[in-house]
């Protein structure tokens, strides 16, 4: 049986296009598995997971607790603000605690970027990264890619725009890493402010305007602006992003093709797209939500068999 070059999660640049192959597979049995009257497989019956959320999530964390209970895992669950680490505790003591309690594999959400990382050279268990500040949320970018390859039969050759905040975006740093491994032509959109200096090292297109933007792409992954990770203002109003960068039925309806309209949610509705656009046929943004527990049930299932062998 094919296995996944790494034991845990940490980011999509430490995947080779293999794992994302073998992830996709495993997620296209899943999906058939979710979609059935019996919803559940007795997989993981003897792991037991530790979802450790230190910043606030809605679809990432039902998600994942989700795909772990369809998989017959034990879980438990754990929010920042109920726990001690407002008295002082280190995350590497919280995270110790939890494992001698014998807990298999833990899922990290965590504000500081790095922290995935920082955590498997700590302790003792599978790391899965949901999502570390404004590095990396490998399980979005998976699912991405995904649904674009459902969209369009595969993802090689298709021309994708990331439009919006890039800078603060962990969902635009591994959308880029696994769409490029999978072939696919990507291009980030926004002011300027928005654009961290390094991008194009990353070998990607940088376009500020908008119309050009959707005229070249196939698909347009909408992101929010991350209010909550600045520490100052990056453009004159919200108003004035919106002017801009806002996507609205009447510019899509200028393009002389359909494209596909994508974001990770929470969409703030009427600041990076419409409520029109985002409840349109073009967007697949609650494809992208179920395929979400189908790549997350894949995820946990592979680095599980890793444990077991
Ligand atoms: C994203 C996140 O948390 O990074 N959302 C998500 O995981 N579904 C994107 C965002 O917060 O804008």
């Amino acid at each position: 049986m094919s296995t996944l070059s790494v034991n845990h999660l940490l980011g999509i640049k430490y995947l080779n296009k293999k794992d994302i192959e073998l992830i996709f597979s495993t997620a296209d049995h899943f999906k058939k598995v979710i979609n059935r009257p019996i919803k559940k497989v007795p997989s993981l019956r003897d792991i037991t997971i530790a979802n450790l959320f230190f910043e606030s999530s809605t679809r990432t964390k039902l998600s994942f607790e989700i795909a772990q209970k369809r998989l017959s895992a034990d879980i438990i669950n754990f929010s920042e603000s109920q726990s001690s680490v407002n008295k002082g505790e280190t995350l590497i003591d919280t995270v110790n605690n939890i494992i001698s309690m014998k807990v298999d594999m833990v899922v990290l959400r965590h504000p500081k970027p790095g922290s995935a990382d920082f955590l498997k050279q700590h302790v003792n268990s599978t790391i899965i990264n949901a999502g570390d500040g404004a590095n990396e949320h490998p399980t979005q970018a998976l699912l991405d890619s995904y649904s674009i390859k459902q969209k369009f039969g595969s993802v090689q050759g298709k021309k994708i725009v990331i439009v919006g905040d890039i800078l603060h975006s962990r969902v635009a740093l591994s959308n880029i890493y696994a769409l490029q491994l999978l072939g696919a032509e990507v291009m980030i959109c926004g002011p300027y402010s928005l654009i961290p200096k390094y991008i194009q090292d990353l070998g990607v297109i940088v376009e500020t305007n908008l119309l050009n933007a959707l005229k070249w792409c196939d698909v347009a992954n909408m992101l929010r602006v991350q209010n909550e990770r600045m520490d100052f203002s990056y453009f004159p109003s919200v108003r004035d992003y919106t002017q801009q960068y806002g996507l609205t039925m009447p510019i899509l309806n200028q393009l002389n093709k359909k494209i596909v309209v994508m974001h990770p949610g929470p969409i703030n509705r009427g600041v990076e797209l419409t409520s029109e656009v985002a409840d349109s046929s073009q967007a697949i943004i609650l494809d992208q939500v179920e395929n979400g527990v189908a790549i997350r049930m894949a995820v946990t299932y592979l680095l599980a068999s890793k444990i077991k062998s």
